[in-house]
């Protein structure tokens, strides 16, 4: 099965207000929530304009509380699953202060998602592939490090290819408190994973190429033995899917970006085949969005 999340209405027209502050759109334009996919004519779902407000908003509270009503509905966690609002703040105002490094993509929206996503699942192995400075790792990690962690994991792995940056991530964890859990590894998460075993119950995938490292890397004909280099969300997938116990969660961020969709597509048509995940919930909450995909 596949699903996907919207935010509620209110959320939608306040973020289209500010489109129209901001004079992104004509003031009299209107949401068609029946637009197809990628129309620009209209402000659509998949506008990046509008998704980038959907994601900086002041009802991130709000819509994050809905994602975790649908999850409860569809019985992926139990009815009295909850995770602590305030300290998302306070995690954000931790990270902010501490970690330092380029940019990221994760809206404030998607940040309390991850949050709230690793504190309902409560998962004990937690695995990220393209952990970059550690930002995203800090947020997906975020229950189980710190000072006023809600519980502790077994394992926390974050794996990058880029050295440099594992340095930064490995700098910034440092400052934090309840961190020996993490490990973070400085190597091609295709090679990477032959040495690590499982279990991993949650697994969040980041690791891509920008657009012009795919070009380079397609054009010098690099392959692995699933496919060009442009498939690497599924090739590291099918790499760990048998290491992936039943009701496993996997999130791959990025599935809705317009300039990473053409990368994703073959990881999004896979995990929503029924024959390899039950459930694949997109979370259309931003302008790069979140695949959830429960084994
Ligand atoms: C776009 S960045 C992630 C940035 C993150 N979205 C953020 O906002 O903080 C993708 C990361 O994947 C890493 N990566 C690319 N190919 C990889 C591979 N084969 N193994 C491990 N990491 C890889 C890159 O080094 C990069 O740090």
């Amino acid at each position: 099965m596949a699903l996907t999340f919207h935010p509620s209405r209110e959320a939608i027209e306040l973020a289209l207000e500010k489109m129209k502050d901001d004079g992104l759109v004509h003031p009299d334009a209107a949401f068609n929530e029946d637009a197809p996919d990628g129309l620009r004519r209209e402000v659509a779902h998949r506008d990046p304009y509008f998704a980038y407000r959907l994601g900086r908003t002041s009802l991130e509270t709000g819509i994050v509380d809905s994602a975790l009503e649908l999850l409860k509905r569809e019985g992926h966690v139990p009815v009295s699953a909850d995770y602590d609002r305030l300290a998302v703040d306070a995690h954000r105002a931790r990270l902010k202060d501490k970690f330092e490094g380029s940019w990221t993509s994760l809206s404030p929206t998607m940040e309390r998602l991850m949050y709230m996503l690793t504190s309902v699942r409560r998962p004990a192995h937690l695995l990220e592939l393209g952990s970059f400075w550690g930002y995203t790792l800090g947020w997906f990690a975020g229950p189980c490090i710190g000072p006023n962690r809600a519980y502790a994991a077994e394992r926390i792995i974050g794996i990058d290819v880029d050295a440099d940056m594992v340095k930064k991530a490995r700098a910034n964890f440092k400052k934090l408190e309840n961190v020996s859990e993490v490990e973070l590894i400085a190597e091609d998460a295709r090679t990477a994973l032959d040495h690590i075993e499982g279990p991993f119950d949650f697994v969040y995938i980041e690791a891509k190429y920008e657009n012009r490292a795919i070009a380079e890397a397609e054009a010098a004909g690099e392959t692995s033995e699933l496919g060009p280099v442009s498939g690497l969300y599924l090739i590291l997938l099918k790499q760990i899917y048998d290491r992936l116990p039943e009701g496993a969660w996997v999130m791959a961020h990025d599935n809705l970006d317009w300039t990473a969709r053409k990368q994703l597509a073959p990881y999004v048509a896979f995990v929503r085949d029924k024959a390899h995940f039950r459930e694949s919930i997109c979370f259309d909450i931003d302008d790069c969005g979140m695949e959830l995909s429960i084994r």
